[in-house]
C-alpha cells in the first residue's frame, strides 16, 4: 500500500543523495532529504517579487496563499509573472512519494515542484523556512542562495494527538493547533473525542451523549463541558485536509466509557458516583458486550464514519478494566456461549466485531496496543503502541501496521524541564532532547529486551509516530500549545527526516530560528530548552551562581544591575561569585539574537530562604504531578505527600512557614488507592511534620493543617531553631488521602 512505497522510495533516495552535499544544513526543520548548493545568481524576496500558480489550480492557489500570508508584509502577491524575481509553483513528478517536492532557487526564481497540493504545500513551507532562517534580516528583503532541495518524508504518519475529552478546546484553537502542524509537516491529528470525563461529538441519534456527556461537575463543585457539532466538525475536517492533516477521530471501547454510559445507562453498569466523573486515572464503567449496545455503537461509528473520511477510525480499546464484565451474569452467559476462556478473550471478540463494522464501511481499525490481547487481532487493523516497544516490534512481525506512540518519550503531558516557570504537568521531565532520540524506525527496547533485527518488509509495517497530548492537567489552550511546543518539532523531525540525516547538534543549531519563527506568529513554545536555570548557594556573605540551560545552546549572558542581557552582555563561564543581595538576570543568546525569555534570580538572604514546591523535592517517584489548582501549581506526589529540601541553612532560623492548600483528591486509581502512604495524624485535620536530616529524624516543627481553606494557599507557621546545614523533611499526616493537602512554597523564617 501506498504507506509502505513512501518509506521505500526515500529510502531509495537517501542512497542515492547519500553526498556529502545532500547532508547540507539549512535552516529548516524538520531537515529535508537533500540539500544541493546551486552557482549564480539565487532569488530575491520582497513585495515585488511575483508568486505565479498555474491557472485554475486550486490546490497551487492555497500554497501560494499560504506562503505570502507566512511571509506577510516581505511578500509579493500572487500575480502573473513580470522581468523581476518570482516564486513559481508548478506541477511535476517528484520522486519520494505523494508528500514529496523540489524547490529551486535559482536565476531569480523559487520554484516549487510537485505533483500533489500537499508537496506544493510543503515546498512553500520550506521557503518561508528559508527566509526566516536564522542568518536572514528579521524584516524587509530576504536575499536567498541558489540551491535545489528534494524532499519527502521517512515516515507516513506523522502525528500528535489531542486530547478534547479530558479538557475541550474550541474549534478556533484547533484550527490554530492544525495551522502549526502543517508548518511541522506533521500531517495526522488523532482527535480524542470521548472518555469518562467527557463526550465531545455531536451524535444526532443519540442527543444525550453530549448534552448530558458532554458536561460534568467535579469535586470542585464546577460544572465544565463543551462538545463539537457536526457542523463544526466538517468544517475542521475540511479545514485540515486543506493542510494535509488527516483527523483520525477516536471513539473509546470497550473501556473510558463513563461519560456515554451516564448518557445513556442501559449501554453499561450501574456503579460509579456520577460526582466522581471529574476525576483522573481509570474507571471501571465498560460498554456491555450484547447486541443492544453493539448496535448502539455501531450506530455512532455510522455517523463517525459519515464525518471523518480518515481511512483508520480509532476505537481505543486501552485500559479497560473488566472487573464490571466479570460480576453480570448476562455477560459470563454470553462469554461461555461463544466459547471465549476469560474476558480478555471477551474484549479481543468485541474488537474484532467493531472491526469488522469499520470494514464492511470502508474503514479500518486502529486502537492502543492492548487489542492485541487476547489474540486473533485482524492483520489490516492498526496498532498503536504505547506500552514498551517489544510489543510493537511483536505486533509488527504479526503483520500489522503500528504508529510509535510510547510512553513516556511520545506523552506530552509530562514537564518539559524541572524549570518553575514550567506551569503544569506530570512530573517525569521529557525534555525536547528526549523526544528528538525516539527514533521510531529503532525504538528503544525495554531493559534486558534482546534486539533482533526486523527484516525490510517488517520494519515497512512502521508507519511513523505519533506525541500524545493528553489534557487531564492541562485545563487551558495555552497550556496545550506550551506543552506541545517546541516538543513538536522534535517529533516532525523523527517523522520525516531520514535516519541518516537525524543530528541532534544539528537540529539544536536550526532551534533559534524555529524559536524566532513560534515568536512571529504569536505561539507560546515552551522554553525550557533555553531558558536558563540559576542557581545558587550562599558563602559568607557572597553566592556562589551557577547558569545552566537544558541543550547548553550558544551563550549564556548575564547582568548584575538589574538590566536585561543583552548580546553584549557578559557569557557566564563556570560559577560566577557574586554578593549576597544580587540579582542575577540571565539569557542564552545565539548568533547574536537572543533565543530564550530572561530569567531572574534575587539572591537576597530571604530569597535563598523560601522555596516554592517545585524547588522541593518530593521524597517518592509514584505519581508526581505539577497539579493545577488556585494559588498553584502545587509539585507533588499524590501517592505519598512528602518532599525535602536539601541541605537548607537554618543558621538564625527561628521559624518555618508553609503555603498549604487543600484540593479534592480526584484520582481514581482502583486497588491502588490502598497504597497511598498516609501518616497517622496526631488530630483529627492533621499536620504538616518537619524532621530534621530524613522523613525518620527527630521532628523540627508540627503545623497544623486545621486552618487551611479551600481555594488559596494558607500561611502556616512554627518555630524552629536549629543551626547548621541540614536536609528537611515535610510531610503531611491524614487518615484518608481526600482531601489533598500539598506544599506551596516554604520559608525559614530568621529574626531579621
Ligand atoms: C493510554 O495512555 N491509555 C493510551
Amino acid at each position: 500500500m501506498t504507506r509502505r512505497v513512501i518509506s521505500r522510495a526515500a529510502a531509495a533516495l537517501v542512497a542515492l543523495l547519500a553526498t556529502p552535499l545532500a547532508a547540507a544544513t539549512v535552516d529548516v526543520i524538520p531537515r529535508p532529504l537533500s540539500v544541493v548548493a546551486g552557482s549564480g545568481t539565487g532569488v530575491r524576496i520582497d513585495p515585488a517579487t511575483a508568486i505565479v500558480v498555474p491557472t485554475g489550480d486550486a490546490g497551487a492557489t492555497r500554497a501560494a496563499r499560504e506562503l505570502t500570508t507566512l511571509l506577510g508584509t516581505r511578500a509579493g502577491k500572487a500575480t502573473v509573472a513580470g522581468q523581476g524575481d518570482a516564486v513559481v509553483f508548478a506541477r511535476g513528478d517528484v520522486t519520494g512519494g505523494p508528500e514529496a517536492y523540489r524547490l529551486t532557487l535559482a536565476n531569480h526564481r523559487a520554484t516549487v515542484t510537485a505533483a500533489t497540493d500537499a508537496g506544493l504545500l510543503y515546498g512553500a513551507v520550506t521557503l518561508w523556512q528559508l527566509a526566516t532562517a536564522a542568518d536572514q534580516p528579521a524584516t524587509g528583503p530576504v536575499d536567498l542562495a541558489p540551491l535545489t532541495i528534494v524532499d519527502a518524508p521517512r515516515f507516513a504518519w506523522r502525528g500528535l494527538l489531542l486530547d478534547s475529552a479530558r479538557h475541550y478546546q474550541s474549534p478556533a484553537f484547533i484550527r490554530r493547533m492544525l495551522d502549526w502542524m502543517a508548518l511541522h509537516k506533521l500531517n495526522t491529528l488523532q482527535w480524542h473525542l470521548t472518555d469518562d470525563q467527557g463526550w465531545r461529538l455531536e451524535i444526532k441519534h443519540y442527543p444525550r451523549l453530549t448534552s448530558v456527556g458532554g458536561f460534568r461537575v467535579g469535586r470542585d463543585g464546577k460544572p465544565y463541558g463543551g462538545f463539537y457539532t457536526q457542523a463544526e466538525v466538517r468544517a475542521i475536517v475540511a479545514y485540515a485536509a486543506e493542510r494535509n492533516i488527516t483527523i483520525v477521530p477516536e471513539i473509546e471501547m470497550p473501556g473510558h466509557a463513563l461519560a456515554a454510559i451516564r448518557a445513556y445507562p442501559k449501554v453499561g453498569f450501574a456503579g460509579v458516583d456520577a460526582a466522581a466523573q471529574g476525576d483522573w486515572g481509570v474507571f471501571p464503567s465498560i460498554y456491555r458486550t450484547d447486541d443492544a449496545t453493539y448496535a448502539f455503537l455501531t450506530t455512532i461509528l455510522g455517523e463517525v464514519v459519515d464525518l471523518f473520511p480518515s481511512k483508520v477510525i480509532a476505537i481505543g480499546g486501552d485500559e479497560a478494566v473488566k472487573t464490571q464484565w466479570h460480576a453480570d451474569a448476562a455477560t459470563q452467559a454470553q462469554m461461555h456461549a461463544l466459547g471465549l476462556a476469560d474476558e480478555t478473550a471477551l474484549q479481543a471478540w468485541f474488537v474484532r466485531r467493531i472491526g469488522t463494522y469499520l470494514n464492511d464501511h470502508g474503514r479500518q481499525l486502529i486502537g492502543w496496543d492492548e487489542i492485541l490481547d487476547g489474540g486473533g487481532l485482524p492483520v489490516n487493523d492498526t496498532v498503536l503502541s504505547w506500552h514498551g516497544a517489544d510489543g510493537a516490534l511483536a505486533a509488527v512481525r504479526a503483520g500489522h501496521d503500528v504508529v510509535m506512540a510510547t510512553a513516556p518519550t511520545l506523552y506530552f503531558d509530562n514537564r518539559q524541564s524541572s524549570l518553575p516557570s514550567e506551569s503544569i504537568g506530570r512530573g517525569s521531565v521529557i525534555a525536547l532532547v528526549d523526544v528528538y532520540a525516539y527514533d521510531p524506525g529503532d525504538p528503544p527496547l525495554p531493559k534486558g529486551v534482546a534486539k533482533v533485527p526486523l527484516t525490510d518488509a517488517e520494519r515497512a509495517h512502521i508507519i511513523g509516530l505519533q506525541a500524545n497530548i493528553w489534557t487531564e492537567h492541562m485545563a487551558t489552550e495555552a497550556n496545550v500549545e506550551r506543552m506541545a511546543l517546541p516538543r513538536a518539532a522534535a517529533v516532525a523531525e523523527s517523522g520525516w527526516t531520514a535516519a541518516p540525516l537525524r543530528d541532534w547538534t544539528n537540529f539544536e543549531s536550526r532551534l533559534p530560528a524555529q524559536f524566532a519563527r513560534y515568536r512571529a506568529l504569536g505561539l507560546d513554545a515552551d522554553e525550557g530548552a533555553v531558558e536558563v536555570a540559576i542557581r545558587g548557594r550562599r558563602d559568607g556573605d557572597s553566592v556562589r551562581v551557577r547558569l545552566a540551560s537544558q541543550t547548553g545552546l550558544g551563550d549564556i549572558r548575564y547582568t548584575t544591575d538589574g538590566s536585561d542581557p543583552g548580546p553584549a552582555s557578559t557569557v557566564a563561564a563556570g560559577q560566577i561569585v557574586v554578593p549576597l543581595g544580587t540579582t542575577v538576570r540571565a539569557a542564552t543568546f545565539a548568533g547574536g539574537l537572543r533565543v530564550s525569555g530572561v530569567a531572574s534570580r534575587s539572591f537576597t538572604q530571604a530569597a535563598l530562604r523560601y522555596r516554592v514546591s517545585q524547588k522541593l523535592r518530593p521524597c517518592t517517584d509514584r505519581v508526581v504531578i505539577n497539579l493545577v489548582g488556585p494559588g498553584g501549581p502545587f509539585f507533588a506526589d499524590i501517592m505519598d505527600t512528602c518532599w525535602l529540601w536539601p541541605a537548607a541553612d537554618l543558621d538564625g532560623v527561628t521559624a518555618i512557614s508553609a503555603g498549604v492548600a487543600v484540593i479534592p483528591f480526584n484520582f481514581q486509581l482502583g486497588d491502588d488507592l490502598k497504597t497511598v502512604t498516609l501518616r497517622p495524624p496526631a488530630t483529627p485535620a492533621g499536620e504538616l511534620v518537619v524532621r530534621l536530616d530524613s522523613c525518620t529524624g527527630p521532628i523540627l516543627a508540627t503545623l497544623p493543617l486545621a486552618s487551611v481553606r479551600a481555594g488559596e494557599v494558607t500561611p502556616l507557621t512554627a518555630p524552629l531553631s536549629v543551626s547548621g546545614t541540614h536536609d528537611l523533611c515535610l510531610a503531611t499526616t491524614g487518615r484518608t488521602p481526600d482531601p489533598l493537602h500539598v506544599l506551596g512554597w516554604v520559608r525559614l523564617e530568621a529574626a531579621k
